[in-house]
């Protein structure tokens, strides 16, 4: 921690905070008593408080972003140095950091070709859901318009994505939603709707099942995360992604990928979809394009698509009619730029997988000793432990002792996470998405903190 964080009496700012602003997802009834947090630094996979407590951060700032740490100079330097050459120009022309990253990242991504800019993952799949919608104009008369979404899936909070939203309790009171957004079943192998052995070909065959009730013709596009995040940590069942592509082929629906979670490097490959051989036709990504150090999202799309948009050029209405001011931010390409040189330069993608694999091995000797984790999943540094009160019955662990494990952990100095407000009574997995940096001790001083927690909270 520096001098200054030290030094400085954070007091004021407390009081400020805790006067003037309004913090993200929380009750705030209890900050008439407690201090709001404030994070005030951070060094690696370290941040310190306002009162100068050291946490290791198992979560990458909270929401699975600061994939590659805090303090990286050279990010901040090649931010520092873009805002003055040249900050800002709204997006219908170019910018250098623009051009170099969008060759960059395609690079990662064979099939796909053009990348859209906009500021967080909400937008970029909003971007996504338009582009569908004109397609369905330009081509089926405006019918072949619904879009797909997976309960327990997330894909933003405007009210467009809620409506894409798989769980009810970040949906519920902010209702009506938009129409032509229709459910499927979720694909999480502990909780299966049936038993079966092939239970990922039949939680994606439910997909088809919903496209011919829909009525083929209606349906645009299918919105899927490759690895569920928020709604419980949830890799997909072995078979299931083959399928659904097949399924979106023989019906003609659009596989739009949303790699905000997933994307750059979170699961050990550059995308998440990239474990499945899958092959979308758009991709969108946010959180760890930049790791947290400038704002930037993406739209990510094929040649084909985007000839959609361009074919007759004498017609008014037939481009992309979207813009995203902040989405002609430099800052944002710039530190993505950094980001990625990072991520390559220091080998993160291997080290996710073997510390992925680590934090898994290390949750599942959790799971002998403690009765509590029902299940444990994930890939590469996105894991969760799901606790249930009863193993045989799977009855989901009490909401309370889920947040008083968090709650716990966060006492000893170490930041872990819980599905919060997802779906009613299964708020009940604890979230692991350390940086990609994590050494091998940052994993064992996690699973230990979790080790004891439990130990406090179950016995
Ligand atoms: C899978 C997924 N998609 C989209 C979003 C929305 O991103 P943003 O908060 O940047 O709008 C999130 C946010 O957590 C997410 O987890």
């Amino acid at each position: 921690m520096s001098v200054a964080t030290r030094e400085n009496d954070l007091s004021h700012i407390v009081e400020a905070d805790r006067a003037h602003i309004w913090h993200h997802l929380i009750q705030h009834r209890p900050f008439e008593t407690v201090d709001p947090r404030i994070m005030v630094e951070g060094k690696g996979m370290r941040v310190w408080d306002a009162n100068g407590k050291e946490h290791l951060d198992a979560v990458s700032g909270g929401v699975w972003t600061v994939n590659v740490g805090y303090g990286r100079e050279r990010i901040a330097n090649a931010v520092r140095d873009q805002l003055l050459q040249m900050p800002y120009f709204a997006g219908s022309a170019g910018s250098i950091p623009g051009a170099r990253f969008a060759e960059r990242l395609i690079e990662k991504m064979p099939g796909l070709s053009r990348v859209y800019y906009c500021n967080s993952g909400s937008e970029a799949n909003e971007k996504a859901f338009k582009m569908v919608r004109q397609i369905a104009h330009k081509r089926y008369g405006g019918k072949k318009h619904k879009i797909l979404y997976r309960e327990r899936d997330y894909h933003g909070t405007t009210i467009a994505c809620l409506s894409a939203g798989g769980q009810p309790e970040r949906n519920a009171q902010y209702g009506p939603y938009v129409p032509g957004f229709v459910e499927v079943p979720h694909c999480l192998g502990y909780r299966a709707q049936v038993e079966t052995v092939s239970y990922g070909e039949w939680a994606a065959d439910q997909i088809e099942e919903v496209i011919l009730r829909e009525g083929p013709d209606t349906v645009g596009a299918l919105c899927l995360e490759p690895v569920t995040a928020g709604g419980g940590v949830i890799p997909p069942p072995e078979g299931y992604w083959s399928r659904v592509q097949e399924i979106c082929r023989k019906y003609d629906v659009l596989l739009h990928i949303d790699e905000v979670v997933c994307g750059v490097g979170r699961t050990g490959e550059w995308f998440g979809y990239q474990n499945y051989g899958i092959e979308p036709d758009f991709v969108t990504m946010a959180k760890g394009v930049a790791s947290g150090y400038a704002a930037i999202a993406c739209l990510v799309t094929t040649e084909e698509v985007f000839a959609m948009f361009k074919d007759d050029a004498d017609d008014p209405m037939n481009y992309f009619r979207d813009i995203s001011t902040f989405g002609g931010c430099t800052a944002g390409p710039a530190a993505a730029m950094e980001n990625m040189a990072i991520i390559e330069e220091e080998g993160l993608l291997e080290n996710t997988t073997a510390r992925g694999a680590q934090l898994i091995d290390n949750l599942l000797a959790l799971q002998e000793k403690h009765r509590v984790i029902g299940d444990v999943r994930g890939k590469g540094l996105f894991c969760g432990a799901e606790l249930v009160a009863d193993r045989q019955t799977k009855e989901p662990a009490d909401e309370k002792r889920v947040q008083a494990v968090v709650g716990d952990c966060m006492a000893q100095g170490v930041v872990i996470g819980a599905t919060n407000r997802s779906l009613p009574g299964f708020n009940n997995t604890l979230c692991f998405s350390p940086a990609l940096i994590s050494s091998a001790d940052d994993i064992d001083e996690i699973t230990s903190a979790v080790d004891k927690a439990l130990t406090k909270v179950f016995s």
